[in-house]
């Protein structure tokens, strides 16, 4: 019978014997996954494993330090972090198409860790966050191809380094679980999953400074409120959206004409299939209510009440 402490055991025996003196690099993106490969493969090798933190602009709100505090700070992983915005945004300046969005920042991503190999020197392996549902959504293992999730393939050609990615294998669940075993902190533990391509997946079409803020504070309120109403565990993943439309409204005296921003909230087990997730009303309302007066340039809020299959979670 299987169990966490078994895969535990065995994936860090593998890791020692694979990788020997040699060192691992590792992009932590914020997320779950990466986080617990981090942790993984710190017990593992220690030392040996170099984390690098890409801040490309399109973290959720106070995410940046919050990573550095709860790994490199709790936890003592070696973490360099890398503010990247400019670079990320100017690439991806009036392009529109999600796959295209997605192709520019995981290309961005191995630029920025193939700048920050050469400059560590003697890196062979890298390491990567990659769960099962990303496999099979990815059509590594099936024909069809859903959303290319970059965190899968895509890599050049001209990349010399050997891959490790211990949690293929495991759902979502599983993975947090362990998180867990290994000691991580709650709130990383519990984080909700986050894209690799970020925010830029949740401005709808192109991406501006102004769409990314509107995003990053209603998202903000979102998660507070859905914290301070003890949700934050029966949710499997929740977040707004900016669809680009302009609607009138009226705000005292005056008519205002200015964006919808959409609440996406779901339940699943593993991402693979999602239910929208039933929150009462008055929840809703809060949130609604502090969007509209918090956040500028926005006027309406809709909530997304559809489940996957037929939608997807993310809007691209
Ligand atoms: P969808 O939208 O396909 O999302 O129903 C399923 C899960 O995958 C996440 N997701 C991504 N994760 N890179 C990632 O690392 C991506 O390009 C990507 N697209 C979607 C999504 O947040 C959800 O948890």
């Amino acid at each position: 019978n299987w169990t966490m402490d078994d895969f535990i055991n065995i994936q860090v025996d593998h890791i020692r014997k694979e990788v020997g003196d040699r060192k691992v690099l590792l992009g932590l993106s914020g997320g779950v996954d990466s986080s617990v490969v981090g942790v993984l493969l710190h017990k593992a090798i220690g030392d040996q494993l170099t984390c690098i933190f890409v801040d490309h602009g399109l973290l959720r709100k106070n995410e940046a330090d919050e990573v550095m505090s709860g790994l490199a700070g709790k936890l003592g992983l070696n973490i360099i972090k890398v503010d990247a915005q400019e670079r990320f945004l100017s690439k991806l300046a009036g392009v529109s198409d999600p796959e295209k969005k997605r192709k520019i920042i995981g290309n961005e991503f191995i630029q920025v860790f193939n700048d920050e190999a050469t400059k560590l020197k003697g890196i062979d392996f890298l390491a990567q966050g990659t769960l099962y549902t990303d496999v099979i959504e990815s059509g590594t293992d099936t024909a069809q191809t859903i959303k290319s999730h970059h965190n899968v393939g895509g890599l050049p050609e001209d990349m010399h380094f050997e891959l490790i990615e211990p949690l293929r294998s495991l759902f979502k669940d599983e993975a947090r679980e362990l998180g867990e075993k290994l000691g991580m902190p709650y709130e990383l533990v519990w984080r909700q999953p986050f894209p690799g391509p970020g925010l830029g997946i949740r401005v709808i079409g192109e991406i501006t400074d102004e769409k990314l803020t509107i995003v990053r504070d209603s998202d903000a309120i979102l998660r507070d409120e859905i914290a301070k109403a003890g949700l934050d565990k029966d949710i499997w993943q929740y977040f707004t959206v900016l669809p680009g439309i302009k609607s009138v409204g009226v705000m005292g005296d005056g008519r205002t004409y200015d964006y919808t921003v959409g609440i996406r909230a779901v339940t699943s087990i593993d991402g693979m299939t999602a239910d929208f997730a039933r929150i009462p009303w008055d929840v809703l309302q809060k949130i609604s209510v502090r969007i509209v007066n918090e956040v500028d340039h926005v006027n309406r809020i809709v909530y997304d009440c559809t489940s996957k299959p037929p939608s997807t979670i993310e809007w691209e």
